[in-house]
C-alpha cells in the first residue's frame, strides 16, 4: 500500500559559523596508522593520512590524547600536558600535522584531560612526598584505624573511587588509580590549566582549533563529598544526578575558558564530554558563554526503533535551541561498540549503520564520526583476554572490557601484516576480514560504505544549509522517519521489511537501493534514503 508524507512539527536554529554544521572525524591516534614500524599509531601516521581525511569531507580532526603518559588508560592519564609521548612522536611532529591540516583546509581538535592527572603527574608525587596535597582530594579514612575509604563513591571503572597511601590517608579517582582528581576549587589547578590551553591554542603559531573537554562534567564535587547510599552507581551516569557529576560548579570553569577561547582569533572551540542526566542539563554546557558544542550520547545510546530516534532528535534539537547551540549527532566512539554491532551485527547491523549514517548526515547539527565507521568495521569482540589494555576490563567483570574491541587498528590495505596500518603488525590483532573493509578495498566500489560516506558528505557540503537551519517532520507509516530539509527529504525505513511510499521527490542517495515505479516507490527494510524535492 502506498503511505502519503503529510507535513507536522519543527526545530533547529540557524547561524553561519564553522562548527555550527562541522564534520568531525575522530583519531584514535594509538590505531590509526603507525608509521615507525613499533604497533602503534602516531603522528607522522597520521599526517601521512590527513589528505584521506580531507578528500573523505571532513571539517576537522579531533585527535585523541598524544601527551606525555604512562598509558594507564589510553593516553588519559597525562603526566606532562606539554609535550607528545614518545609513543606518538615529538612536539615538532605535532607542529607539523597541523600546518599540513590547515593547509588542507582541516581543522584539528585535540584532547584536554583536566578532570585528573597521571599518577606520574610531578604534582601527584610531591603529593604522595608529602607535599601540595590540596591540588587533590585527599582524606583520612573512615573506621577505627581510618581502614574505610572516605565515602562510598565507586570508580567509573569499578572498584571504590578512593587508594590509600603508605601514610593511612586516601585519595579520590572516579576512573583507575593511576588517574588522581584535580581538586578544582584549588586556584593553582585553575591557573595551570588556563596555561595548558594557551599553549596549545598557540603552539607553532597557528595553534589548535580546539578542544574536546574529557570528562567536562567531573571537575567539581559537591561540598563536603556525600554519601551515595548505593553501589549501583555506574548505572545511575547519564540519567541521574551524582555528587561526583554535573556538579552547576562546572559551569563556572566553562565559562572562564570561553573568554579564553574567544581571545584567540580564528573561532576556537570547546566540546564537551559530558554525561548529563537529561538534555536540557546537557544543553547547559552550550549556553552562548560557555563551551560550544557537547557530544550527544543520548543519540548514541538510542536503539534502532523509530519512535525512539525521533523522539531523541526532538528532545536534542529543543534542548540545543533553547540555548541557541547546534546539536551533535555521534553514533561511536572509542568508548563504546561499534554501532554496526550495537545494531545488531551481521548484514543486519551494517544495514541499519549505513542507514544511520545518512540519517544523522541529514540532520540540522554537527556530526562527530569515528574513525573505521567510514569502513563498516564491527566492535572485534574475540580479543584474547592477555592482549587487552582496558583498565576498566580489569577492574570490573560488568563491562568485559568492551572499549578494546573498537579500538582494533585501521585496516587501510587489502593485506599486509597489519593492513597498511604499519609496516609491522599493530598493537592489537585484525581480524582476517579486516582486509576486504580496508580503504583501498572499498575505494571505487559504488556499493562499499566508504564511497556511501564519500558521497554522503560531498553532497551535504553542496546542498548548502542541510548541516544547520531548520527541519519538517514528515507523516509516514509506524517505523519510518521522514522529514524535509529546505529543497530535500528524509526517509529511513527503521522495519526489517519494504515499505511503499509516494516517492518524495528525485532520489539523490540511499543506503539501499529502493525501487521506484511511477509515482511511488518500495524502500527496503533498514535503508535511509536522501531526496531532492
Ligand atoms: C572519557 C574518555 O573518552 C575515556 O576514554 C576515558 O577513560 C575517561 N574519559 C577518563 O579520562
Amino acid at each position: 500500500m502506498t503511505q502519503q508524507l503529510t507535513g507536522a512539527t519543527t526545530a533547529a536554529g540557524t547561524g553561519t559559523r564553522w562548527w555550527r554544521d562541522a564534520v568531525i572525524y575522530q583519531v584514535y591516534v594509538r590505531s590509526f596508522a603507525d608509521s615507525d614500524g613499533d604497533g602503534i599509531g602516531d603522528l607522522r601516521g597520521i599526517e601521512g593520512r590527513l589528505p584521506y581525511l580531507a578528500e573523505l569531507g571532513a571539517d576537522a580532526v579531533w585527535l585523541t590524547p598524544f601527551y606525555g603518559s604512562p598509558q594507564a588508560d589510553g593516553g588519559y592519564d597525562v603526566a606532562d600536558y606539554r609535550v607528545v609521548d614518545p609513543l606518538f612522536g615529538t612536539l615538532a611532529d605535532a607542529e607539523s600535522l597541523l600546518r599540513t591540516a590547515h593547509g588542507l583546509g582541516l581543522r584539528v581538535i585535540v584532547d584536554v584531560v583536566p578532570n585528573h592527572t597521571s599518577d606520574r603527574h610531578v604534582w601527584f608525587r610531591e603529593a604522595l612526598a608529602g607535599g601540595g596535597r590540596a591540588r587533590y582530594h585527599f582524606r583520612p579514612g573512615r573506621g577505627a584505624d581510618g581502614e574505610l575509604p572516605p565515602n562510598d563513591w565507586q570508580s567509573v571503572f569499578g572498584g571504590p573511587a578512593w587508594t590509600r597511601v603508605a601514610d593511612g590517608s586516601w585519595y579520590l579517582h572516579l576512573f583507575a588509580p593511576e588517574q588522581p582528581d584535580l581538586n578544582w576549587e584549588n586556584p593553582e589547578v585553575r591557573a595551570e590549566f588556563e596555561a595548558i590551553l594557551r599553549f596549545w591554542l598557540e603552539l607553532g603559531g597557528r595553534g589548535v582549533d580546539g578542544f574536546r573537554v574529557d570528562v567536562a562534567h567531573g571537575m567539581v564535587k559537591a561540598a563536603g563529598l556525600p554519601d551515595i547510599g548505593t553501589a549501583e552507581q555506574v548505572q545511575m551516569i547519564g540519567s541521574q544526578t551524582l555528587p561526583f557529576f554535573d556538579q552547576d560548579g562546572v559551569h563556572e570553569i566553562h565559562r572562564a575558558w570561553r573568554t579564553l577561547l574567544d581571545s584567540y582569533a580564528g573561532e576556537r572551540i570547546g566540546v564537551a564530554e559530558a554525561w548529563a542526566p537529561s538534555a536540557g542539563r546537557l544543553a547547559l554546557y552550550v549556553r552562548p558563554d560557555e563551551l560550544h558544542q557537547a557530544f550527544n550520547f543520548q543519540f548514541l545510546r538510542c536503539p534502532w526503533d523509530g519512535a525512539a530516534m525521533r523522539a531523541v532528535v526532538d528532545e536534542s534539537l529543543a534542548a540545543t535551541a533553547s540555548v541557541g547551540a547546534p546539536t551533535t549527532w555521534v553514533l561511536s566512539n572509542h568508548d563504546v561498540v561499534r554501532h554496526v554491532t550495537r545494531y545488531g551485527g551481521g548484514a543486519a547491523g551494517l544495514r541499519r549503520a549505513r542507514a544511520a549514517a545518512l540519517l544523522m548526515l541529514a540532520l540540522p547539527g554537527s556530526v562527530y564520526l569515528y574513525q573505521g565507521e567510514e569502513l563498516g568495521l564491527p566492535e572485534v569482540t574475540d580479543l584474547p583476554d592477555e592482549l587487552r589494555e582496558d583498565p576498566s576490563f580489569f577492574r570490573s567483570a560488568g563491562q568485559e572490557g568492551l572499549r578494546d574491541g573498537c579500538r582494533v587498528p585501521i585496516p587501510w590495505t587489502g593485506d599486509g601484516p597489519s593492513y597498511g596500518f604499519g609496516p609491522g603488525p599493530g598493537w592489537l590483532p585484525q581480524p582476517e576480514s579486516w582486509g576486504k573493509h580496508s580503504v583501498a578495498e572499498q575505494t571505487g566500489d559504488p556499493g562499499s560504505t566508504l564511497e556511501l560516506y564519500r558521497t554522503a558528505l560531498a553532497l551535504r557540503r553542496r546542498l548548502a544549509g542541510l548541516g544547520d537551519g531548520p527541519m519538517h517532520w514528515l507523516d509516514g507509516p509506524e517505523g519510518v522517519l521522514a522529514f524535509s530539509r529546505p529543497g530535500f527529504v528524509c526517509t529511513v525505513n527503521t522495519l526489517p521489511r519494504p515499505v511503499e511510499l509516494p516517492a518524495p521527490g528525485r532520489l539523490l542517495l540511499s543506503s539501499a537501493a529502493p525501487d521506484i515505479s511511477g509515482e511511488s516507490v518500495r524502500i527496503p527494510g533498514d535503508s535511509c534514503t536522501w531526496w531532492a524535492i
